[in-house]
């Protein structure tokens, strides 16, 4: 059948007839949004490059999350901006973490919102790298034990839900026999599987204080050619015991998005991280483009790639336009 049988326009002549046949769509429930925390509980301040979210106290973050909560996005994702930062990432496993009293803050005040963590040393480390550093190395095995204590206490704090986002290999095995060990064995983890050495997240990196002081995470994070070595990465993340597998950047890694969905059966997350975001923002405020359609449009084109939820900063907005 072709022309003039078949015309694909008929389909697509008015709104109601477009939602009528649209295949995907992205709803309030299967967004996540991030939450930066601070010490003390001075006033909430805009973070400059991320126009539009706040470095938060734990009461205001509670406050977000009752937000987020009423507008029927199903979780937060923590980072935390430790009070003081040194070689080994204290703060990031205190009892009394910036992350954990937040947790506890959140988990009083909303009913059933997931309360997600971000388990990785590097906002904790005076080097800002997501380990343990020896001279110029950053050690692998030597960090596992860390963030197993940073996800256990999370989970004692109330997280529902771990993301370790170090690309330590052997983590997720670290953490699910720690949390396991400690009476969280219901406890998921959400795992950045293939998380790539990305410049998309610069902005995050200004908002989080969390640069390396020296070198880069090459030497950790995926190189962004590889799509091979991503798969191989969540099987890995599979047989340790990840529940949910995360790619990370979004819209530069579609095809890897769509390659897990193909080879795997677990659920798969997307961050559509904060370069993504700060470039259509500030495209938008120089009138370039309409950032509405083009947010909706990106998180569209990821959920269509095979992501069943996404990490995104404009998951409040949209909440809004959908
Ligand atoms: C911590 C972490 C980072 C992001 C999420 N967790 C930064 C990094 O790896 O440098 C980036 C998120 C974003 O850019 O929105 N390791």
């Amino acid at each position: 059948m072709s022309f003039p049988t078949e015309r694909p326009r008929r389909l697509r002549r008015t709104p109601r007839l477009r939602a009528l046949v649209r295949e995907t769509r992205v709803t309030p429930e299967r967004l996540v949004y991030p939450l930066f925390v601070v010490p003390g509980d001075g006033p909430r301040r805009e973070i400059p490059s991320l126009p539009g979210c706040f470095h938060l106290s734990a009461a205001d973050a509670a406050r977000e999350a009752r937000e987020v909560e009423s507008l029927g996005i199903s979780g937060v994702i923590l980072f935390g901006l430790p009070r003081a930062k040194d070689p080994l990432g204290t703060e990031g496993y205190a009892e009394d973490g910036v992350v954990q009293k937040a947790v506890r803050a959140i988990r009083s005040e909303c009913r059933d919102l997931l309360v997600m963590t971000d388990v990785c040393l590097c906002e904790y480390t005076s080097h800002g790298h997501c380990g343990v550093v020896d001279g110029a190395e950053v050690k692998n095995d030597p960090t596992l034990e860390l963030l197993a204590r940073m996800a256990v206490s999370h989970a004692r704090a109330g997280a529902h839900v771990v993301a370790p986002s170090d690309m330590m290999d052997g983590r997720v095995r670290a953490i699910r026999t720690a949390l396991d060990a400690s009476g969280f064995a219901d406890t998921p983890i959400l795992s950045y599987a293939a998380k790539y050495a990305s410049a998309f997240y610069g902005p995050f990196r200004e908002a989080a204080d969390s640069a390396p002081q020296f070198g880069d995470r090459r030497g950790y994070q995926m190189d962004p050619a590889n799509v091979r070595e991503a798969l191989r990465e969540c099987e890995q993340d599979v047989a340790e015991g990840a529940d949910v597998l995360m790619i990370k950047p979004a819209m530069p890694n579609l095809d890897v998005i769509g390659a897990v969905r193909e080879d795997f059966d677990l659920p798969v997350a997307a961050y559509n991280v904060s370069g993504e975001y700060a470039m259509l923002k500030a495209a938008a405020a120089k009138g370039w483009l309409d950032e509405r359609q083009a947010a909706v449009e990106s998180l569209t084109a990821i959920k269509r790639a095979g992501a069943d939820f996404i990490v995104s900063y404009w998951a409040k907005e949209l909440a809004g336009w959908l």
